[in-house]
Formats: C-alpha cells, structure tokens, sequence
C-alpha cells in the first residue's frame, strides 16, 4: 500500500499498513491528539496514525508531567478521540502505572482501551525489560506500540527530560532493546530523544517502523504533539519542534475581539437575534400600548 494523495479519499490504516509504507520507504506521519473536534481535523487531514498521548497530561490537563494522568483520565480522552477519527490508526498510551506494577493489570488495562475506548493500538514506554510483557499483550490480541529513549514517565529516573544514547553503553543498550521489541512483534516502535545518528542505525536493524520525536529525519516516520506545532503549550518549545501555526494568538485574537463587541454592545446584532413572528409582535405592542396609557 502506498499513500493516498492529499485530497483524495483515503483507507484505513492498519498495523499492516505500517509495516508496508516501511518496506515502501514512504515516510509515515504521526500527530497527537485528544479530543473529538482535533481529531477529527487531524484525521481528515489525512494523518497516518494519532496518538493519544499521556502528555494530554500536560497539554489538556495541565498537570506538571506525565506521572499522575490516571487511566480513567486516559480513558474519556481516547473515546472522545475514537469518535472523530476514521481512517488513522488510533493508538492509546497506557499511563505510568497501568502495565509497571502487574502484568495481569497491564493486559486489563491495554483490554479496556480496546473494548472501552476503541483504541487499535496500546503503547508502552520501555525497552527489553517490557519485550514479556508486550508478548503477553499480543498474545491477547492487541497489537502493542513501544516507545525508548527519552521515555517521560521514567524522568525520576533519568533526572529530567535529557537526550538520551549520547555515550557507547547507553547506545548498545538501545540497539539491545530496539531489537528485544522488535523480536516481540511491537507495531511500531517510538524513538524520542536521541542522537540521530542511533535513530538511524535502529531503524536500519529492525523490521517494525520506527516513528521518531527528537530523533532525527532517518526514522520511518514522524510524531509531534498537537500543542507544541500550534503554539499551545505556554513556553518555549524543544529543539525538535516545528511551529505550524500559531493557535495561541488566533484564539487570543478571537476571544479579546468577542469581549470588545460585547463592552461596546456591538455583539450580537438585530441579525444575529431571533425574532417574534408578526401578528405576535403585532398583539405584543397592542397590549404594550394599553399598558403605557394606563399609566398615564
Ligand atoms: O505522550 C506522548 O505524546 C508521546 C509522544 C510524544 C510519543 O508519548
């Protein structure tokens, strides 16, 4: 299968499809969303696969990382997803602590994102130590996602979002789980913050498509956060991202222009006002009429 031109109708992608646009070197595009109306647009727009992330914790919930969106919150964001797209491959990230602490929670967890959610695909942040527990998910018939490098929910653990794969140890030891999860059968496999060179030599080695964030153009595809491309996250952006649009000040714009029409009773006009039908109005102001002589 190749890519459907922009404009043109377009078909399902399916974990299948991955795996050809791959063997096709046709690059794979990759967006974040979290809502109906996003999604949907992104979608439509002809997006390859959409992720619904666990940094909506930041971006829809304005938490201070990844750690504390529970399952529940993952859960209403993907099926409010699920409802605006059609045709990309929808993924859901399981969050920090659904698949770490018991693999029977984990195969529950990645279970309800099907069945609840309609996610077609669960991620899973780690390398070789999660390639049993990927199997485990699989074996249940959900294709799995994985996701090494500059992994969020393990930032205690590294000491802060910082690029990883930078010295010989560190690069053997992501080769290593690069191929662990490949050998495990992962859908597809995210590679965030690391040296473009490592992005390349993985993505040479493994079969599954790798999809990268802050990993350099070799990848066979690419993700972005929705917020970080329309300038919606309030701070400076990482390195890696491109600023599409600027959101921030359309909305800004739109929201101050509302509040000076309705401060100089410009908004809204006779137009946009409904109206009562003739013979009421009619009745209306003869009985406005009686009252005023009363008055008098
Ligand atoms: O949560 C997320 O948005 C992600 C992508 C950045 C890969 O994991």
């Amino acid at each position: 299968m190749s890519l459907t031109p922009i404009g043109e109708p377009r078909r399902k992608v399916t974990t299948a499809t991955l795996r050809d646009l791959k063997l096709q070197h046709e690059p794979i595009s990759c967006l974040t969303a979290y809502d109906y109306a996003t999604s949907r647009l992104v979608d439509e727009a002809g997006i390859e696969m959409i992720l619904v992330g666990d940094s909506l914790a930041q971006t829809m919930l304005g938490y201070e990382n990844t750690l504390s969106v529970t399952m529940d919150e993952m859960l209403h964001h993907v099926k409010a997803v699920r409802r605006g797209v059609k045709n990309a491959l929808l993924i859901a990230d399981m969050p920090y602590g659904s698949y770490q602490v018991d693999p029977k929670d984990a195969l529950l967890n990645a279970t309800r994102f099907v069945k609840e959610g309609g996610a077609e695909v669960v991620k899973i942040e780690g390398g070789e130590k999660r390639a049993d527990l990927i199997r485990h998910i699989i074996d249940a018939e959900i294709p799995v996602a994985a996701h090494i490098g500059l992994t969020p929910q393990s930032v205690n653990v590294m000491g802060g979002y910082k690029v990883q794969g930078k010295n010989l140890g560190a690069i053997e030891q992501l080769m290593r789980d690069a191929t662990a999860l490949d050998r495990a059968g992962v859908a597809c496999l995210y590679l965030e913050g690391i040296p473009r060179e490592v992005a390349a030599m993985i993505t040479a080695e493994v079969s599954t498509p790798t999809i990268g964030i802050g990993a350099g153009p070799e990848c066979d595809g690419q993700v972005l956060v929705f917020h970080d491309i329309l300038n919606l996250t309030f701070g400076p952006p990482a390195k890696f991202v491109r600023r599409y649009g600027d959101l921030a000040a359309v909305i800004t714009n739109a929201v101050q222009a509302f509040r000076a029409d309705v401060r100089s009773h410009q908004y809204p006009s006779d137009q946009e006002s409904y109206h009562l039908p003739k013979e009421t109005k009619a009745g209306l102001d003869t009985v406005l009429d009686r009252k005023r002589a009363m008055r008098r």
